[in-house]
């Protein structure tokens, strides 16, 4: 009897602790919901941005986050940072999925501390990096911090260096895609840029080496946070970031869409949707685009747009180096990177943003094996002192590595002009294109008849003549074609299905440049 009274004594009693614990532990997940408290929640949402957990459930698909290291608390005990702790410190990380493909994410929570990395902070954000990569993940960074925790010291600092490094491994293995959301400062910010794609939000994000208070300091210059490093300045002048959005909704929106191109590893298969767009839909407007006039500019954007599968197009970069349109789309529903000269700007002649905008790009296809689809029409390199003092050459080697190392299925349309270097470069026969096509307008040569005329003929009793003899030769494709640096001359109507059937055909394309440790890349 009495043990039977002892027995169920000890039952009450356990379950009496357990029921205490559980809800300590309830206690502790709700205080990590609520970030930095209530009204720090307030201010973040004065600011007219969201909270890391609201950003998290506005990026994933409905119920799929799965948290860790919600109790994982800062070590400082400098600075009285003994009283200020916080379940989750500052960043929230997990994975989920989009579209219901695995990720895994970190959502800076500047509501606590100021979303500063801390060395706990770090480990949270390097363990779910390490998970990425041993499941072959992409990783998507929403940045809104302070950066290094000050209290910690070297601490943060090496928390940072440690993000870096991983950066640097996971680049090319997985997809690393980054939302600048906050402020982002000093050295925090190389994080993002070692990522593949970086957005950025208007007006709440900010992204600088030194802030306008140091730049004050050393330089002497007056400038406000936005112009220094604000989301026009990064997708405009300085191409840092590559894409802005009005505000935290539609960044993660982006994001979203964004994803949905991109394999989920560097041995995963192109992801291809359903294609309701009719593979063999022939566009005659493409027939006519190209103005009469060599001189004068048409829109290769809308060239892009016609040729792809309806409302696929996802530009990149569409703010900067605007002569260059680089970008994902699909074809029959599979993933493609385009690139295509813009003749609406400068022409569409390659100068140094150009070339390195598009070899960033290329580049990315190729590590992922994203097949690159090249438009052309470009006049050239971009001439003058301005460009060739700052390092045209240097910056232009860089596209033509970028197109010589790509080993994904490369497929070409000269659609007009192609002169010079630049008809070389972009991704050309000789650069081991796999499929070169031209449209009837195409005029394949060193370089326009007039400037021709004025090299080999400027002595000729009768230049005008020499000059019309050069253009009859090269305003065709077919001298190129009659070389075999051409696979065809096709109807520009017929673009689209030319370019779906070989994309099928290339599906099984193999081909491996020689070993090396790494190319030199003229960087
Ligand atoms: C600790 C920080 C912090 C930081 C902000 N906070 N940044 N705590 N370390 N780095 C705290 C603030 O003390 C404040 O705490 C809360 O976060 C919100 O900050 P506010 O200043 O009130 O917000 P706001 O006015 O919006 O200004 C945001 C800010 C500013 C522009 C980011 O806080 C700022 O300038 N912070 C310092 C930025 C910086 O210099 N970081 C170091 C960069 S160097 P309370 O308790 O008052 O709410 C770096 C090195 C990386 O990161 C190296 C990698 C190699």
């Amino acid at each position: 009897m009495n043990l039977i009274f002892c027995s169920s004594h000890i039952r009450k009693h356990v379950t009496l602790c357990l029921k205490r614990t559980y809800s300590t532990i309830e206690i502790k997940r709700q205080q990590a919901f609520q970030g930095g408290g209530k009204e720090k929640q307030h201010a973040q949402h004065n600011k007219g941005k969201l909270t890391a957990r609201e950003r998290l459930t506005l990026l994933l698909d409905t119920n799929s986050f799965r948290e860790y290291d919600t109790f994982v608390e800062h070590q400082c005990h400098d600075f009285g940072m003994q009283d200020k702790k916080y379940a989750g410190d500052g960043v929230v990380t997990g994975h989920g999925t989009i579209h219901g493909r695995r990720v895994f994410v970190y959502s800076q929570d500047f509501t606590v501390l100021g979303g500063s990395l801390s060395k706990s902070n770090a480990q949270k954000i390097l363990k779910i990096m390490d998970q990425a990569m041993a499941v072959r993940a992409p990783i998507i960074g929403l940045q809104d911090s302070g950066g290094a925790r000050i209290q910690e010291g070297v601490d943060s600092l090496a928390g940072y260096a440690d993000i870096f490094q991983k950066n640097v491994l996971a680049s090319g293995v997985i997809p690393q895609l980054s939302l600048i959301m906050g402020p982002c400062a000093g050295g925090a910010v190389y994080s993002p840029a070692l990522t593949d794609f970086t957005f950025m939000v208007r007006n709440t994000s900010h992204m600088f080496v030194t802030g306008p208070d140091v730049v004050k300091a050393v330089t002497n210059e007056n400038v406000s946070q936005e112009t220094l490093g604000g989301a026009k300045t990064h997708t405009t002048k300085s191409g840092v970031a590559h894409n802005d959005f009005a505000n935290d909704i539609e960044g993660l929106q982006g994001m979203r869409d964004l994803f949905g191109y991109l394999p989920l590893h560097n041995q995963d298969s192109i992801p291809t949707l359903p294609c309701d767009d009719p593979i063999d839909r022939a566009d005659q407007a493409l027939d006519t685009i190209i103005p009469s006039d060599p001189f004068k500019a048409y829109d290769m954007r809308e060239v892009v747009d016609r040729i792809v599968d309806s409302h696929s197009f996802f530009e990149i970069a569409p703010k900067f180096a605007q002569n260059i349109i680089v970008g994902f789309g699909r074809l029959g529903g599979q993933s493609i990177g385009v690139v295509a000269n813009q003749p609406l700007i400068s022409s569409g002649a390659l100068d140094m943003d150009a070339s390195v905008k598009a070899a960033r790009f290329i580049r990315f296809c190729d590590a992922f094996n994203i097949p690159l689809v090249t438009l052309v029409d470009v006049p050239g390199f971009m001439p003058g002192t301005q460009q060739e003092h700052a390092g045209i050459i240097r910056h232009g080697a860089k596209l033509v590595y970028a197109y010589c190392e790509a080993t994904v299925p490369k497929l070409t349309v000269i659609t007009r002009k192609a002169y010079g270097g630049a008809y070389i470069v972009m991704s050309s026969k000789h650069l081991r294109g796999d499929y070169n096509v031209a449209w009837p307008s195409a005029e394949i040569a060193v370089m326009g008849a007039a400037g021709a005329a004025d090299v080999v003929f400027r002595n000729h009793p009768d230049k005008k003549a020499m000059e019309q003899e050069y253009r009859n030769k090269f305003s065709t494709p077919l001298m190129a074609a009659s070389r075999g640096y051409l696979d065809d001359i096709i109807e520009p109507r017929s673009t689209r299905t030319r370019l779906i059937e070989q994309l099928q055909l290339l599906k099984t394309k193999s081909i491996q440049n020689p070993w090396k440790k790494h190319g030199s890349i003229p960087l």
